[in-house]
């Protein structure tokens, strides 16, 4: 199969998320299974690694539509990992200072980006059957499509696939933005509009073939008003094109007997390295030595990541004997409440404000456990990340956490679970797994089953080929 996957960030290159774990990976397990999967990404000057801007090779240029203007598009593409990326190159949209998003004008940014995708496809020898667009900075890609490409002899047949990965970020704008930034007439208006505004996302939904999500769970969740941000009234009638594929990880770069950012290496059967791991995450957050549980967290800090549950009990649990070692910026209330726990309690909480990649590593390789007690979670990657190191995860049983983690209380279990969004149930969790790790033979059998779950791509690749084929028609 051809397969253009479209997204805002895809690593090894550009990331700030999940998404770019998602777009690195999946396609590269598409080419594994003998697929032609191919990435387009802009060109962020600023934000790419000097390695990778070396690696780039010019193709073309040509002009893009953006309302009444024409902008420029350079075409670079690079092989990397075995797949061909492509990346879309306009300094005015793409080179910036403050990382990838949050500026005045990411409407037009994403506008271009969307529609130079489509482009480029006129002017490059490939013809994908499908392009796979990924939340809402690529949700235009296939509402231009219906649009202004579904005739032109080039593209004619390609088939549209839309995947949200956080339903949260709709790409919502005044009206206004309508023909003069997007470039869309008058007569698209009621495709594009919702709740009085443009909405990307909502576009998307309506004209694309399939709808995916990124675990079975939220593509249930996202048609009941606690989930959907509102656009569970967009998506009424669209059961019938929506599913949900649990996402993989990347194996390769999470690997505990090969990555070089932890302490020492381990495996499933040599599992001394991970206690040399812990104690040199301790040492080097600054908390003392020691037998303790260590609690793990690496997160963005907002809300719907669930520390106000973690707020409310933070006491509670550092009385139940646990250290805390916490990973993660976002909303300065969190921030203000972690550095005051530091201060609290010194020798047992270390917090550092910002995101470090490696430190990340460290701690899913160096903690004992992983808590993640979201509100809302589409997918997550940090729990299977957590489990492939042999760090056991304590989640609130929604979207991808309760589809990827099978509680200590059944057959199997990997990890700890909680039902309701409340503070003491998640307390009880954190409980329960401490009252497992003093029971060393207990806790081995359980670090030896996490270690084995297996989240590669291969079987969640393969149910992409399985909808790309059915979309296609192809019976290759
Ligand atoms: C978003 C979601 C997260 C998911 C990731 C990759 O960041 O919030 O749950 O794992 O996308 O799909």
């Amino acid at each position: 199969m051809r397969i253009l996957y479209a997204a805002s960030e895809a690593q090894p290159v550009a990331a700030s998320g999940g998404l770019a774990d998602v777009a690195g990976s999946l396609p590269k397990a598409l080419v594994e299974e003998g697929h032609d999967a191919r990435v387009v990404i802009p060109y962020y000057v600023n934000s790419m690694k000097q390695q990778w801007r070396d690696m780039l090779t010019y193709v073309t240029n040509f002009y893009v539509p953006v309302g009444w203007r024409s902008q420029y598009c350079g075409l670079f593409t690079a092989k990397i990992n075995n797949v061909t990326y492509y990346f879309l190159d306009n300094e005015y949209y793409f080179r910036r200072d403050f990382g990838l998003y949050g500026y005045y004008d990411d409407a037009e940014r994403y506008a271009f980006f969307s529609r130079a995708v489509l482009e480029m496809l006129k002017v490059i020898d490939f013809k994908p059957q499908i392009i796979n667009s990924n939340d809402w900075q690529c949700a235009l890609i296939p509402v231009y499509y219906s649009m202004f490409y579904k005739n032109d002899s080039k593209l004619w047949g390609i088939k549209n696939v839309f995947t949200i990965h956080n339903i949260q970020y709709q790409g919502r704008y005044g009206m206004e933005l309508l023909q003069d930034v997007l470039g869309i007439p008058k007569h698209f208006a009621a495709l594009m509009e919702y709740d009085k505004d443009v909405n990307f996302m909502k576009a998307a939904i309506e004209v694309s073939d399939k709808i995916t999500t990124v675990s079975p769970t939220y593509a249930h969740e996202i048609f009941n008003p606690w989930f959907s941000h509102g656009l569970d009234r967009a998506l009424k009638d669209k059961q019938y094109k929506t599913c949900g594929f649990l996402n993989g990880i990347d194996t390769d770069m999470y690997n505990p007997a090969t990555d070089p950012a932890i302490a020492q290496n381990f495996t499933v059967t040599r599992k001394a390295g991970k206690k040399v791991c812990t104690q040199k995450l301790l040492e080097e957050v600054g908390l003392p030595a020691g037998e303790e549980p260590v609690l793990g967290m690496v997160s963005r800090l907002v809300e719907h990541k669930g520390f106000d549950l973690v707020k409310r009990v933070f006491d509670d649990i550092i009385n139940l004997g646990y250290k805390v070692v916490i990973l993660g910026s976002g909303e300065s209330q969190y921030e203000q409440f972690f550095h005051e726990m530091r201060w609290k309690y010194p020798h047992r909480v270390a917090f550092t404000c910002g995101y470090v990649p490696d430190l990340a590593k460290k701690i899913y390789a160096g903690a004992n456990m992983f808590l993640m007690p979201s509100k809302s979670e589409p997918c997550g990657l940090a729990q299977m990340i957590a489990l492939r190191y042999g760090t056991i995860p304590i989640v609130r049983k929604t979207g991808g956490l309760a589809d990827s983690i099978i509680d200590c209380g059944d057959e199997g279990g990997t990890g700890y679970t909680f039902q309701s969004y409340n503070a003491h149930d998640m307390l009880y969790a954190i409980q329960r797994a401490k009252d497992c790790y003093w029971n060393k033979t207990e806790w081995n059998k359980l670090v030896t089953r996490a270690m084995k779950a297996d989240f590669s791509w291969k079987q969640s690749a393969k149910l992409y080929i399985g909808l790309y084929r059915e979309l296609a028609g192809d019976s290759d």
